[in-house]
C-alpha cells in the first residue's frame, strides 16, 4: 500500500486525509494517508523517517518554507513561491518539492465559471499565502494584479515578480474597477475587518476568501454589505490543491468537484451537530 502524509502544526483538524481517501476511492485505490504533527526541532528527522517508505507528502503551516529547503529539486512554482506544499519521492530516491496552492486557487476560480484572463485582480494580503498563489494567478494573464497589504513594503516586494503586479498599502489602493477580489489575509480568522475603502468592492463580480468555514467566512459576510458580487470561500481551493498533489504522486486526476460537494456536506453536517 502506498503511504502519504500531511505534516503541520497544528494538524489534528486537517481535512487532507479525508480528501485523499475520497480521491483514492474514485479509482478503487487503497492508500494510507496520515496527518503527522511535527515540531520545529525534529521536523527534519520526521521527514527523513517518513520518506524511508513514504511516496509523497503534503506540508502545511508552519513548515512550507522548511519543505522548500528540504527538497532536493524544486518545481518552477515552488521556486517562485519560495514555499513547498507537496513533496514527491522520485524513483531515484530524491525528493521533488512543488507548490500546488496557486493551481488549486486558479482551478477553483475556473470551476466557479470565472475567467481570470484580462481581468483586474485585487489581492489582499502579502504573506506566504499570497506569495504562494501569485505565480499561478499570473499564468492566467490577468490585465492587472494589485497586491494590497497592511505592511506596504511586503506588497511592494511581491510586486517585483512582474510588471503586471502593483504593490500598495491597504489604505492606498488605486481606484479602478476590480473584477475579482481575493482575500489572503488572516484578518478575518480573528474577525477583524480590513482597513480598505469599501467602494473598491462594488464593481467586483467575484469575491474569494482563501479561508473556509462551515457557514460562510467573516470576510465574505463583511463584503456582502458593500457589493453584490458572488462570494466564495477557500474549500474548493483546498480540494483542488490536494487533487493536484494526488496527480503528482499517482498520475491520476480525481473528480474534484464531486469531492468539493462531499466535503462541503460533511463540514455542514458536523457544524449542525455541534450547534444542536
Ligand atoms: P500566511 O502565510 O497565511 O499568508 P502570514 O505570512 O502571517 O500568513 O500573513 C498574514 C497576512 O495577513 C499578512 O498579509 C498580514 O499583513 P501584514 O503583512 O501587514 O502583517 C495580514 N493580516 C493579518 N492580520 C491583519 C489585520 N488585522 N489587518 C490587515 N492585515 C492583516
Amino acid at each position: 500500500m502506498d503511504t502519504y502524509a500531511v505534516f503541520g502544526n497544528p494538524i489534528a483538524h486537517s481535512r487532507s486525509p479525508l480528501v485523499h481517501q475520497y480521491f483514492a476511492q474514485q479509482f478503487d485505490d487503497v492508500i494510507q494517508y496520515q496527518a503527522i504533527l511535527a515540531e520545529k526541532e525534529s521536523v527534519k528527522q520526521i521527514f527523513d523517517d517518513f520518506f524511508v517508505i513514504g511516496k509523497g507528502a503534503n506540508v502545511t503551516l508552519p513548515f512550507k518554507e522548511f519543505a522548500y529547503e528540504y527538497a532536493d529539486i524544486l518545481s518552477d512554482y515552488a521556486q517562485q513561491a519560495g514555499a513547498v506544499n507537496t513533496l514527491i519521492k522520485q524513483s531515484d530516491g530524491s525528493i521533488l518539492g512543488d507548490n500546488t496552492d496557486g493551481v488549486g486557487l486558479v482551478r477553483d476560480i475556473a470551476n466557479l465559471g470565472f475567467d481570470l484572463t484580462n481581468k483586474s485582480v485585487l489581492l489582499l494580503g502579502a504573506g506566504g499565502a499570497a506569495r504562494g498563489v501569485l505565480p499561478a494567478l499570473l499564468s492566467k494573464q490577468p490585465l492587472k494584479i494589485v497586491v494590497a497589504n497592511r505592511t506596504a513594503e511586503k506588497a511592494a516586494k511581491l510586486a517585483e515578480v512582474s510588471p503586471l503586479v502593483d504593490g500598495t498599502s491597504l489604505t492606498n489602493i488605486p481606484h479602478q474597477p476590480y473584477d475579482i477580489v481575493i482575500n489572503s489575509t488572516s484578518a478575518s480568522i480573528d474577525k477583524r475587518i480590513l482597513d480598505i475603502d469599501t467602494t473598491l468592492l462594488k464593481d467586483a463580480t467575484l469575491i474569494y476568501d482563501m479561508f473556509y468555514s462551515a457557514d460562510g467566512t467573516f470576510f465574505n459576510e463583511w463584503c456582502q454589505q458593500f457589493s453584490s458580487a458572488k462570494t466564495f470561500d477557500g474549500l474548493g481551493m483546498l480540494v483542488e490543491q490536494a487533487a493536484a498533489s494526488f496527480y503528482l504522486w499517482r498520475g491520476k486526476r480525481p473528480d474534484s468537484k464531486r469531492v468539493i460537494n462531499l466535503l462541503r456536506e460533511k463540514i455542514q453536517s458536523e457544524s449542525k451537530n455541534t450547534i444542536s
